[in-house]
């Protein structure tokens, strides 16, 4: 079995715990959102969906749709009868200007509280296959064989570097809260490396060479949250609300996903960082040059050059975080994690705010980083320690989203 850190179709730095906290940025950028609702919706909102689009991940599809291939009830009395769990076999088909092309069948676990609904779905996508997020012999094993879960002193250190959630959620505490999970393993239909990553969005692009049809990884991985919602919509069992989480590369994801997607009604995106919710303009943490330079397959040709020309480019994170208004959004960070620059998604949510305040929302309810605040409507939290998901992350996404949706 393969070491998350090492091998795989993913790839992690680990270097997030040696880096020093860095110093309190510039005065924030501010998105215009015009005068009116009206005006935000739409003129300004359009044009920074179609510049972010341009500037950092690539287009998304002109439509999209959802076919349930197979569909499977796994366990109705899982997790000591708080569940049940449930497999999907997907393909999604993808149309830029007219053309059509498919996925290749993916899956997707869903566990739903055993109490009666309509339940809110919190969306999970993660560099750990579904058997890893949702832990039951059951599930199906991914057709590579890849595993975050190698057993023995690997998955010991990665568990010890990353928390005791980075790829398993408290899935009791989440069901007992009345939220029921869906979960994708996006790397089943673009690969998380280059090689294969380029060739799947190749596959799914007609005119991959030209910038107007071409998207990276994090836009194709987001519209993966869109098509778990394509399929889960039309059943009464869950409640209209759809709550993309991810952490890191899938939280840029989820990010993207609720800027782009009207279902989305809230995101928890926790340290995201760069091409996620923090700032590029500041360069500090990862920069542009780090991110495209190893995860060539993650954005738009553009992002990759404007590489040291930060200053120039056309638009920032603020935007993508503007454009998830009016829905709350969650924007988790640790104090050592620098790498994702929690000062820079704090500068990028001041400067999404006045979005927020089109829609007589408050935005940002804060002016340092703490106090948490999970009914604020960009929520900024921050906890002590480095990179992953720890003990009491989830309770603070939970409590978020209690905030918001009880
Ligand atoms: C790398 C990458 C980050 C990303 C992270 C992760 O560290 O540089 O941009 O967020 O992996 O997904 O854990």
């Amino acid at each position: 079995m393969c070491a998350l850190a090492s091998c795989g179709p993913t790839k992690l730095t680990i270097s997030h715990a040696n880096l020093k906290p860095n110093g309190a940025p510039a005065t924030p950028t501010l998105v215009d959102p015009g005068t009116d609702i009206k005006t935000w919706e739409n003129t300004k909102r359009p044009q920074l969906q179609s510049e972010l689009q341009k500037s950092v991940y690539g287009f998304l599809p002109d439509a999209s749709s959802t076919r349930t291939l197979a569909h499977e009830v796994l366990d109705p009395n899982a997790y000591d009868g708080l569940g049940t769990i449930e497999e999907y076999t997907l393909q999604a088909t993808a149309t830029f200007k007219g053309t059509s092309t498919e996925t290749s069948p993916f899956k997707m676990v869903v566990v739903t509280p055993n109490t009666s609904g309509p339940h809110p779905v919190i969306l999970m996508e993660s560099f750990c296959p579904n058997h890893n997020t949702v832990d039951h012999p059951k599930v199906s094993r991914n057709a590579e064989g890849f595993s975050c879960d190698g057993g023995g002193v690997t998955s010991k250190i990665m568990l010890y570097v990353f928390g005791r959630y980075i790829s398993t959620p408290p899935m009791e505490m989440i069901l007992q809260d009345g939220y029921a999970f869906a979960t994708i393993f996006p790397s089943e239909y673009v690969p998380d490396s280059p090689d294969a990553g380029l060739a799947a969005l190749k596959n799914l692009s007609p005119d991959y060479e030209n910038e107007e049809t071409r998207w990276g990884a994090i836009a194709a991985w987001a519209w993966g949250y869109s098509r778990m919602i394509d399929t889960l919509e039309q059943d009464p069992r869950f409640k209209n609300i759809w709550i993309p989480y991810g952490h890191s590369r899938y939280g840029k994801a989820a990010l993207v996903a609720g800027a782009f997607d009207p279902r989305v009604s809230a995101v928890i995106a926790h340290q995201s960082g760069t091409g996620g919710a923090s700032l590029n303009r500041r360069k500090k943490g990862e920069t542009v040059k780090e991110i495209t330079d190893t995860f060539p397959h993650w954005f738009s040709k553009t992002y990759a050059a404007s590489a040291g020309k930060e200053a120039k480019m056309t638009s920032d994170q603020h935007a993508l975080l503007a454009l998830n208004a009016p829905n709350p959004i969650f924007l988790g960070n640790a104090r050592r994690d620098v790498w994702s620059d929690p000062n820079g998604a704090f500068r990028a949510a001041q400067g999404a705010s006045p979005a927020y305040n089109i829609y007589k929302k408050q935005g940002l309810k804060q002016d340092g980083l703490k106090p948490y605040h999970p009914d604020a409507d960009i929520s900024f939290y921050i906890r002590p320690g480095t990179h992953g998901v720890v003990k009491e992350d989830w309770p603070a996404f939970l409590e978020f989203l209690d905030a918001h949706f009880k």
